[in-house]
């Protein structure tokens, strides 16, 4: 399965000129499964929730979501996108789903980072995986990788690779991919944003690098730190099927749950 990831520097506010962008990379592409940076349409340094609620958007009415279904359609290929998503009152920081058919499905952010937490309401569905031909990707958003429940949910779900949008601006991730993937045998493919936004006294850079994380924590693919690419690699999915690492050790199998209980409590508990 031909997968990768699309890096670019969105503009903050200029969601027309974000999809555009986009769908310049995108088209004429050759790939099964495409992932875009989370807030691509919108930038990410927010300032003001009234800037929230102008830039978010409805799903899968919104034009970006349908501008998605559109690049999706004419290039053959499953899209993960991060956008801001509108639902009544509620904004989230959401990716979504689409497949050459149409609108497969929203992912709300669990896991909030920094002053996201100001803007944005946490994820309020749960991690879920969704059918590429005979196999299963998972969907999560930046910072749910620094919780390595995020992956192991979806990698017990089913998922061989998991799709990451992000905006990135601590320099661990790419690094700490390898390790999520290793302890899940699963591929990942992180889509990062590259640029600095700097809006009204407060400023970010985000790290670029997108990377291909294969399932024995290889990387199979890292951008530049700058550049505007599509990066894709050819992914053997089955790997990912065996969870055995030798003839007696099956990392899903060896799990020793009733030991993890406190894993489910709070911390007050
Ligand atoms: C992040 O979650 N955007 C770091």
């Amino acid at each position: 399965m031909k997968a990768g990831f699309v890096q670019f520097e969105p503009l903050f506010g200029e969601v027309n000129k974000n999809i555009e962008r986009a769908e310049m990379l995108i088209d004429g592409t050759d790939a099964d499964l495409l992932v875009l940076p989370e807030l691509f349409n919108t930038g990410y340094v927010f300032t003001a929730k009234g800037e929230v609620v102008d830039l978010s958007e409805e799903v899968p009415k919104g034009k970006t979501t349908q501008a998605l279904c559109r690049m999706a359609k004419n290039n053959d290929v499953y899209i993960v996108a991060g956008i801001a998503e509108k639902s009544g009152d509620k904004y989230f920081n959401s990716a979504v789903i689409v497949s050459p058919q149409g609108y497969l499905g929203t992912y709300r952010k669990i896991h909030l980072f920094f002053e996201e937490k100001l803007w944005f309401n946490p994820g309020d569905g749960n991690f879920e995986v969704y059918d590429i031909g005979p196999y299963k990707f998972g969907v999560m958003i930046c910072f749910d990788w620094i919780f390595p429940e995020s992956m192991r949910v979806l990698s017990l779900k089913g998922a061989y690779v998991i799709c990451h949008s992000a905006n990135l601006v601590l320099p661990f991730c790419q690094d700490a991919m390898k390790t999520r993937c290793l302890e899940n045998r699963v591929f990942a493919i992180t889509a990062n944003r590259t640029g600095t936004e700097a809006r009204k006294g407060k400023s970010l850079t985000f790290t670029g690098k997108s990377q291909i994380t294969g399932h024995t924590a290889e990387v199979l693919y890292q951008a530049a730190p700058d550049t505007d690419e599509v990066g894709i690699v050819d992914i053997d999915m089955t790997r990912a099927e065996n969870k055995r690492l030798n003839e007696y050790n099956d990392i899903f199998e060896d799990r020793r749950t009733e030991f993890y209980k406190r894993l489910l409590q709070d911390l007050a508990e």
